[in-house]
């Protein structure tokens, strides 16, 4: 099958997440390592809650893997959620106990959450039945489908990097770091932020934040490096590669918006100082100066750093709570705190960058197809060849 698919099942403090993987063709040798590499980036960040103490996440491949490498059919992958001990009494899949139910029982939402229109939507009046799934606990799941998609792309020289520009008022959310730049991001800083300078202003906003009850969100920048000119397609609305990343950068939990390039400040610019001039020279080809257009011209990579910003609203569950109802009493009552991040922009970047991976290696597999690695690094390398003689 030449397109990456992939679907997540599992709830927050379940006994696992689970997530079914196909299109990767036959051949690919996979490195350990750098898949749980992955998770464990997506745990990090400063503002994280408790929950990131408690999980330390592990890929644990159960089908289409043999001896390291992949045999063309569907991938299994479960992740274990170590939190479940301590919830087994309320969330067993088969008994629960019900004082520990009425315990955990969610009854008043949150706003910004999908605990009252999910309540509605599915008949469930414990909106613990609504959490549980809606919780970006699943953005796990996408994340290790992002890393199995990012060993694809490796394989074509295609990397993949992402940095934090702000969080609430600190930083600049209009920041274009370079690839340079990105790829000079420390993972261990504690907010991953594209400016170190920018570090200590972001961390006392955390700061102010987490002591007044408050939460705080921020503007992303993810890009891809080496990425082929021609793909997606401008014949058609769906195979446009622009809004493909759109929807998979918006499906994200809490991400709001989402721009191409400079997307979004180009908006107030003259032409001329945001369409990247054409060139061409014997040693470099076809090549621009600048990419303010992020390496997408009409829904088709045109082989510069394919870039993409996204914008991450404050987390809703705020420790002093909001206003909202209590949906028994149909009272008022402030929405309920549980564990909460007060900021987990870091985070998001982790996950934008495996949805853009996901996104990329469909079009790579739209594009060369083939069911083993040796049919598809063939077709990959005559269109290459094409490209350079073009
Ligand atoms: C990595 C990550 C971690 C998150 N952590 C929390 C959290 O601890 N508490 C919370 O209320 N929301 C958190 N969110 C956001 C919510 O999941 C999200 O706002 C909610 O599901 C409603 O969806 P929507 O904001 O996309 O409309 C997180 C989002 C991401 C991407």
């Amino acid at each position: 099958m030449s397109s990456f698919t992939f679907v997540t099942a599992g709830e927050s403090h379940g006994p696992a997440l689970t997530v079914v993987i196909t299109g990767i063709p036959a051949g690919l040798a996979l490195d350990r390592g750098r898949i749980n590499r992955e998770l464990t980036r997506r745990q990090h960040g400063y503002g994280r809650g408790g929950r990131m103490k408690i999980e330390s996440d592990e890929a644990e491949i159960t089908a289409g893997v043999r001896g390291g490498e992949t045999l063309g059919s569907p991938i299994s992958i479960t992740i274990r959620n170590r939190d479940f001990e301590n919830w087994r009494d309320s969330m067993d899949p088969w008994t629960i106990d019900e004082a520990e139910r009425q315990k955990r029982r969610v009854h008043s939402p949150r706003p910004g959450h999908v605990d009252l229109a999910g309540g509605m939507k599915y008949d469930r009046h414990d909106l613990r039945d609504i959490l549980e799934r809606a919780s970006a606990r699943e953005t796990a799941s996408r994340v290790v489908a992002g890393a199995m998609a990012r060993e694809l792309l490796r394989a074509f020289g295609i990397e993949l990097r992402s940095a934090v520009v702000s969080v609430g008022s600190a930083g600049d959310p209009d920041l274009s770091p370079t690839w340079e730049e990105l790829a000079a991001v420390d993972d261990e800083s504690p907010l991953r932020a594209a400016r170190p300078a920018d570090e200590q202003a972001m961390i006392a906003a955390v700061d102010v934040a987490r002591e007044a009850g408050e939460t705080l969100g921020g503007a992303i920048v993810i890009a891809a490096h080496g990425v082929p000119v021609g793909l997606g397609s401008y014949v058609q609305w769906s195979e446009k590669l622009d809004g493909r990343i759109g929807q998979a950068i918006l499906s994200i939990h809490a991400v709001k918006a989402v721009a191409i390039g400079d997307g979004v400040a180009a908006t107030s610019r003259n032409g001329s100082d945001v369409h990247d001039a054409i060139y061409f020279d014997e040693d470099r080809g076809y090549h621009r100066n600048s990419n303010r257009a992020g390496g997408l011209e009409g829904g088709v990579t045109n082989g510069q750093d394919l870039v993409v910003r996204a914008y991450m609203k404050p987390i809703s569950t705020l420790r002093r709570g909001l206003p909202s109802v209590d949906v028994e009493l149909r009272e008022p009552h402030r929405s309920q705190w549980e564990r909460s991040d007060v900021t987990a922009v870091p985070a998001c970047g982790v996950v934008c960058e495996a949805m853009l991976a996901i996104v990329l290696c469909d079009a790579m597999r739209a594009k060369f197809g083939g069911d083993s690695m040796t049919e598809m690094t063939r077709n990959y390398q005559a269109y290459m060849e094409q490209i350079r003689r073009w």
